[in-house]
């Protein structure tokens, strides 16, 4: 069997983007000639992922990992397991990072052992942590990380009108302090506040807004790197789709909205306007893995709406905001020089 061409490492493998960004890989040819590294909550379980995995061609070679982002400490071993392989030359070097985990929490308010905020680490925080870890084993000259982002990072953008998530004046800037601990300790937007869904919107909304700093801040100080500056970040919004993401939501979301009538208009909807807000699983598989494999400058440190690209809100270009979140997910995750080859990571 020849060797594969690289890696594609994907988080949130179990889920509906990530099993259709598998199906997606296992169908190209080019792509299945990857080695995949699919990450999921439980590697004994990930009934979704093992099914898509069947139609899987014989020449494609993969591992199924556990990884729990929310746990730091969880996040530092994986790494390093993956960062053995590759400097051993057990699996070639990472081609494509996608950052595709997810977790909006819409009912109950959680906490990691650490009391960061959930919904600030698994979206944000521990995926921070796992690509500067794992910075040393991405492909030197193409490697390319995706994060997959959402509209939620952007108070003014139309669809929040509908629920008024953003509507008050103490939402519609993030970042009003000097440091990020309200944010990532979750007292910033608590259920205290207001109802469960909208307080919890706000809470994904901010960790995908970090999530987009850092594709900013990261190809800032990679394109200052002579070892580094071969990798590139690209940020993705990939539409509301009907998967799981929304099952901690109201019994409305989360049975009948996202499972049906999502899923029912999305074909259409698709159809008609192919990056409108409501699109197919499949359709937004493509553009992340396009998002993933396309060579040149032309998406570095950029935003994509699906298939086209789009202007970066203000508050995520503000570089002494982004200084300051890069600055605090530093000192969260006690990241060490030890930790990454990026020469500028405090
Ligand atoms: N669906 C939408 O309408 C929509 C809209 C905009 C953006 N997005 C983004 O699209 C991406 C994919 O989400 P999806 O729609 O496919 O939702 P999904 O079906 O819920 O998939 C998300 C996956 O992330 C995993 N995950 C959550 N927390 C994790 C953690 N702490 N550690 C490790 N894995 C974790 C989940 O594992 P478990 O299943 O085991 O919890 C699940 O497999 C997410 O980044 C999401 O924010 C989705």
């Amino acid at each position: 069997m020849a060797s594969p061409r690289g890696t594609i490492f994907l988080t949130g493998a179990n889920g509906g983007l990530g099993c259709g960004i598998v199906s997606k890989i296992i169908s190209t040819p080019e792509l299945a000639g990857h080695h995949g590294i699919y990450a999921v909550r439980n590697a004994s379980s990930a009934a979704a992922l093992k099914s898509t995995l069947r139609k899987a061609p014989t020449s494609h070679t993969y591992d199924i990992i556990s990884l729990e982002l929310y746990k730091l400490a969880n996040v530092r071993e994986v790494v390093d397991a993956i960062n053995s392989r590759v400097a051993k030359g057990k699996v070639p070097p990472i081609r494509a990072l996608i950052l595709n985990a997810g977790y909006n929490d819409l009912g109950h308010e959680s906490f990691t052992e650490e009391g960061f905020e959930t919904s600030f680490v698994a979206n944000y925080l521990g995926h921070w942590l796992l690509t500067l870890k794992l910075l040393q084993s991405m492909d030197a000259e193409n490697g390319r990380v995706v994060v997959v982002s959402s509209n939620s990072y952007d108070v003014n953008h139309p669809v929040h009108n509908i629920d008024g998530y953003y509507k008050e004046e103490k939402w519609k800037v993030f970042f009003r302090e000097d440091n990020i601990d309200a944010i990532a300790k979750g007292t910033w937007s608590s259920n205290k506040d207001d109802l469960p869904r909208k307080a919890g919107t706000r809470r994904y909304g901010v960790a995908k807004m970090c999530a987009v700093m850092m594709v900013l801040e990261l190809q800032r100080r990679l394109d200052a790197d002579p070892a580094l500056k071969g990798i590139s970040l690209v940020t993705i919004d990939p539409g509301s789709m009907g998967t799981g993401l929304t099952r901690r939501g109201s019994w409305f979301i989360r049975t009948i909205l996202f499972p049906m009538i999502v899923p029912l208009l999305a074909p259409l909807l698709t159809w008609l306007n192919p990056n409108g807000d409501v699109r197919t699983v499949s359709k937004s598989s493509n553009d992340v893995v396009e998002a993933a494999f396309e060579t040149g400058p032309r998406l570095r440190g950029k935003y994509l709406n699906g298939s086209e690209l789009q202007e970066i809100v203000p508050e995520a270009l503000d570089a002494k905001k982004r200084a300051m979140v890069w600055r605090d997910s530093v000192k969260y995750t006690n990241l060490t020089e030890q930790d990454t080859p990026l020469i500028n990571w405090k």
